[in-house]
């Protein structure tokens, strides 16, 4: 049984659950100026709901930035700024998530970096292809398109998916205790293999974790999988991808989902990655209007953040093998 959501009991957040079994909404908290005894309970409430959308928050970029560190070491952007890419914004803590080219317009949809973000489109949890995952991942909206134009950004509870799977499943991943092994460029390659056609992932650095793990805030078991996630160490090609496919089924049905829209700028959603996974919706907006987010990524610090990685900076960046440059 999947645990369910009782009703809140916190004093200092107005929290409203999205989902019997994850997510939450938060109004009205001003993440400018947040108190030790209110940070605690924004922290308790990540353990339980997984993500948190709060709207109103009152935050520009050095304040994401600055709120951000109070959870951790923040990731950023340099592994990706190679071949004289400049970042778009003042801090090479904040990745962009946005559909905005280096002019401020609108992605033209054959763009290079409209092409990389599609693989953001699938499930995934960020950063798994790096050496030292990410625990929390802080999304925010600095310019929205047009109500009704889509650009929701969707959750799967994948503590949930572990706690509900037919128990010979369980009892097949603990005993066995897999090792997914996840690549950006096979995500990449996945989102539009047409214009990745020439891109082999088997080329790039690729990096492991367990697939079935404690997440420590919570102590519930969770499934750590999502779309970077190329294959599972040990089994054949076929019994991988049968795997791999029957997991991300179960975590991603209806039921185990939810929807988020986004209202107002300054709107952030805080996800763990480690008990919950995103991904992209898309909509009428793409190729018309802009939609400016903008995300900070903590690095994880619980005992498995490194996974059976060596534990040194041998993060991969991306350029997509001849073609144009990206720049995130
Ligand atoms: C991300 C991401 C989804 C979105 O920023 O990591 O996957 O809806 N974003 O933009
Ligand atoms: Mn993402």
């Amino acid at each position: 049984m999947p645990a369910l959501i009782q009703q809140s009991s916190f004093r200092r957040l107005n929290v409203k659950p999205l989902h019997p079994t994850f997510g939450a909404e938060i109004e009205d908290v001003n993440l400018t100026d947040v108190s030790d005894e209110t940070f605690q309970e924004i922290s308790a409430a990540m353990a339980k709901y997984g993500f948190c959308i709060f709207r109103n928050t009152g935050l520009d970029d050095t304040s994401h930035v600055e709120f951000s560190r109070r959870f951790g070491d923040l990731d950023d952007i340099r592994p990706y700024m190679t071949g004289g890419r400049k970042p778009r914004y003042d801090y090479y803590e904040l990745f962009d998530a946005g559909n905005v080219d280096n002019d401020g317009n609108v992605l033209v949809v054959d763009s290079a970096r409209h092409h990389y973000g599609r693989g953001n489109s699938f499930f995934h949890v960020d950063s798994s292809f790096n050496p030292r995952r990410s625990s929390y991942s802080l999304l925010r909206a600095a310019i929205l398109p047009p109500p009704n134009t889509g650009g929701n950004t969707e959750f799967a509870d994948t503590r949930s998916a572990f706690e509900t799977l037919p128990k010979e499943l369980q009892d097949r991943l603990i005993n066995n205790d897999y090792v997914g092994v996840h690549s950006l460029h096979h995500s990449r390659k996945r989102g539009s293999p047409e214009y990745f056609a020439d891109l082999n992932p088997l080329d790039y650095n690729m990096h492991r974790h367990r697939i079935c793990q404690i997440h420590e805030p919570s102590g519930r078991r969770n499934l750590y999988i999502g779309s970077h996630m190329r294959h599972i160490e040990g089994l054949s090609d076929l019994e991988s991808w049968e795997l791999v496919w029957s997991l991300m089924g179960w975590a991603t049905r209806p039921e185990n989902t939810v929807s988020v829209e986004w209202k107002n700028q300054g709107d952030l959603i805080i996800w763990d990655n480690t008990a919950v996974m995103h991904r992209a919706a898309g909509g009428s907006f793409e190729g018309k209007h802009v939609r400016d987010l903008r995300r900070t990524t903590v690095h994880d610090a619980s005992s498995t953040a490194w996974g059976l990685n060596e534990q040194k900076d041998s993060r991969p960046g991306f350029n997509s093998n001849g073609k144009e440059q990206i720049s995130l």
